[in-house]
């Protein structure tokens, strides 16, 4: 899957802009805040309907517009699909396939992307909130129906909040809620932890072959792997916090608290592992997420490398550059051309961005 073309109106600080993506490769080389992370975001967008910076979408609108744009071509199965979205600052969205009005869930599955930002070298340490973001957003890119759980889930969480705030506790619906939440609750950790086995054993391999004499591992903080077990530890747990749920007037147990631990050689790599360690296990997660979308989908995704470049040594970029397919399109963003190799610039595109506005470079 490709995509060929992005065209962006009132999107940030491009107000119009065409891009054509003829090669596998495209660099976007611009200096600080000129647009290099809003080209990406857009095409991030496509897939997810979601920004990674924002929750607000109307953010995405330019300053004093009054509706941003985003279209596009991609190339699947060697069909041509045209997407269009418009949101307008009266939150009606309208989106196409085709020139054809669609959902959500429709236009989502046309486009995958794996987007690798300075941000997710963070991920080690930053909270368990931004840990189970990086794991709900890959599991979404394969299983689309994960996330209707995960919004099922957060509204009956809420419905149970409002409840424990509430100045008589009825205790027959809290029970009801439990019930409820137990049961897409389990569901969510149990795809949780089939996909965090499954990328356990793909980035172990990549991980081994940059740092050598280490292993990593990762684990989930609910210790059992089938619904059944589950199911039985979140109805265990519910009832021993009880007490504490009234205490604090929200609900303390279920996914929505749960973390990923990630161990490098048997110690907890979010307190010990070095910025280096750290770096070489996020890309191994990443190039991994990679080789599960093409596997479980057939497709491979768009790589969406923001930035990261200059964040890595030589060693974790070459590795990074060589171990990409060359079957994935690659769009990377970056301040200057000087960290690639001559060999690597060969057959790319690049474009220079300033103030939102793209110009193509012909020669370097
Ligand atoms: N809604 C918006 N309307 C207009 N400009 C915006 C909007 N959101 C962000 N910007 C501008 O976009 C620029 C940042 O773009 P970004 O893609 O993050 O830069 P970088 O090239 O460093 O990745 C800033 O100049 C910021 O003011
Ligand atoms: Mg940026």
């Amino acid at each position: 899957m490709k995509i060929k073309r992005l065209g962006l109106k009132n999107y940030r600080n491009c107000t119009d802009i065409e891009l054509v993506f003829p090669s596998a490769k495209t660099l976007i080389i611009g200096k600080n805040a000129q647009g290099k992370t809003n080209i990406l975001e857009s095409i991030f967008f496509l897939s997810d309907l979601k920004s990674p910076r924002t929750a607000t979408i109307s953010d995405l609108i330019q300053f004093e517009k009054s509706q941003f744009e985003i279209n596009a071509n991609i190339e699947k199965n060697n069909t041509d699909i045209e997407l269009d979205y418009l949101y307008t600052s009266d939150k009606k969205r309208e989106l196409k396939i085709n020139k054809v009005k669609t959902t959500p869930k429709n236009f989502k599955l046309v486009a995958k992307t794996v987007l690798f930002s300075t941000k997710d070298m963070l991920l080690l340490r930053g909270s368990p909130e931004d840990r189970r973001n990086w794991l709900d957003r890959a599991i979404s890119q394969i299983y689309p129906a994960y996330d209707e759980r995960l919004s099922k889930y957060d509204k009956i969480r809420i419905q149970k909040n409002n409840l424990l705030k509430s100045e008589v506790i009825d205790k027959a619906l809290y029970d009801i809620y439990n019930e409820q939440l137990v049961i897409t609750g389990a569901n969510i950790i149990f795809l949780r932890k089939k996909f965090l086995k499954e990328i356990e054993q793909i980035a172990s391999v990549k991980h081994n072959t940059i740092s050598e004499s280490e292993k990593f591992t990762l684990s989930y903080t609910c210790p059992k792997d089938n619904i059944e077990d589950i199911s039985e530890y979140l109805k265990l747990e519910l009832r021993e916090r009880k007490k504490e749920e009234f205490a604090r007037k929200q609900s303390c147990v279920g996914p929505h608290r749960d973390d990923i631990i990630f161990k490098i050689n048997g110690a907890d790599a979010t307190k010990f592992a070095s910025q280096g360690q750290q770096r070489t296990l996020v890309l191994s997660l990443k190039l991994s997420e990679l080789e599960i979308i093409k596997d479980k989908t057939g497709f491979y995704p768009i790589l969406l490398l923001d930035d990261v470049l200059a964040e890595l040594d030589d060693r974790r970029q070459n590795y990074l550059l060589k171990s990409i397919d060359k079957n994935t399109q690659t769009i990377i963003t970056s301040v200057d051309t000087l960290l690639f190799e001559q060999e690597f610039l060969k057959d790319v595109i690049i474009y220079n961005i300033e103030n939102g506005k793209i110009s193509k470079q012909e020669t370097l």
